[in-house]
């Protein structure tokens, strides 16, 4: 039976959260962690999911009850795509997925991560030619369709890789040409729910619209200006911008006194900026350095009790591992 198997990686936000939900510019860069999907035809009219990662192991359901009754939230994203691809392109039949990676609770993405493939996969195994663009419409309208909140830059991330400048809804994904960035990434140990500091926001806009229009609007030119900092490798310039994006998620309520206990201690060690990275409540914080910083930025940030992650970022995006007839 044919069989395929797709990967794609995780996210990273540099700059522009929540102002990029309305309609301004963003920065993310994908990091070196990365999702899998297996997915193969059956001669059963059925689809079976197994996912050990979130602790699904024989979920199915006739072909004809797709994206209908109940949907265990683990297995919500595979099961929408799936369904979002067969409405595009009235071509159905039994398939068993199989998906692997990296944990939901850093906030990097593998939700997002996990759609793309499904739809790259599913694509491969009914020999329909998707265009990056086509994989990104249907893995965005599937996200929409789960959470019904998001700008869409993690599923760009994921399909486009390496670093990317974007607006909402996919309008503009533009690639960047970096070298030398250095990070650090820090979690906080607490689980972010985005949709629910995605709401957070939506309730101060409506308490005061004029005042976070107007941080969405400082947001928006920092991250123009950190587009130039990052593409010329002006370290210090782009630290600082970060710091200043920082200050105006404090603004609109979403950093945490973990965050900024962290932030605060990188920052004293020594890294050019730092801000959190994401929905913010918790999550991770993201601190910009050289090489040999690295070693008392990580320090610090376990020393402020939070958790340093290991991994490379501006990584390639989604890609099939393998294929068999
Ligand atoms: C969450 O990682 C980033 C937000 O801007 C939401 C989004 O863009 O989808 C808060």
């Amino acid at each position: 039976m044919k069989q395929v198997t797709v990967s794609a990686p995780g996210k990273l936000m540099l700059l522009g959260e929540h102002a990029v939900v309305y309609g301004r510019p963003c920065i993310v860069t994908t990091v070196n962690k990365r999702m899998k999907v297996q997915a193969a035809l059956s001669d059963e009219s059925i689809f079976k999911l197994a996912a050990e990662d979130v602790a699904i192991n024989e979920y199915a359901k006739p072909l004809d009850r797709i994206g209908k009754d109940e949907i265990p939230p683990k297995a919500s994203f595979v099961e929408m795509a799936l369904r979002n691809f067969y409405l595009k392109y009235k071509t159905i039949s039994g398939v068993c997925i199989t998906t692997s990676g990296f944990s939901s609770d850093f906030g990097l993405g593998s939700s997002a991560s996990v759609a793309a493939c499904t739809v790259k996969a599913l694509s491969c195994l009914f020999d329909i030619n998707m265009s990056p663009k086509e994989i990104f419409d249907l893995s965005y309208q599937t996200i929409l369709d789960v959470q019904q909140e998001g700008s869409g830059f993690d599923a760009a991330a994921a399909i486009y890789g390496g670093t990317l400048y974007y607006t909402f809804r996919g309008e503009i994904i533009e690639p960047l040409t970096i070298n030398g960035l250095e990070l650090v990434i820090g979690y906080s140990g607490v689980k972010t729910d985005t949709v629910s500091m995605v709401n957070l926001v939506k309730e101060k806009m409506k308490s005061y619209k004029k005042g976070v229009e107007k941080i969405f609007d400082n947001i928006a030119a920092l991250v123009i200006e950190a587009k130039e900092a990052l593409l010329m490798g002006n370290w210090e310039r782009l630290g600082t911008l970060m710091d200043f994006n920082q200050s105006y998620l404090e603004d609109l309520g979403v950093s945490s006194p973990k965050l900024n206990q962290m932030i605060s201690a990188v920052r004293l060690s020594g890294a050019y900026g730092a801000k959190l990275s994401g929905a913010g409540g918790g999550d991770c914080i993201v601190a910009l350095v050289t090489a040999d910083m690295r070693k008392s930025v990580e320090l610090a940030i376990q020393g402020a009790g939070g958790e340093t992650i290991d991994t490379g970022i501006n990584v390639p995006g989604i890609k099939t591992e393998e294929q068999m007839k």
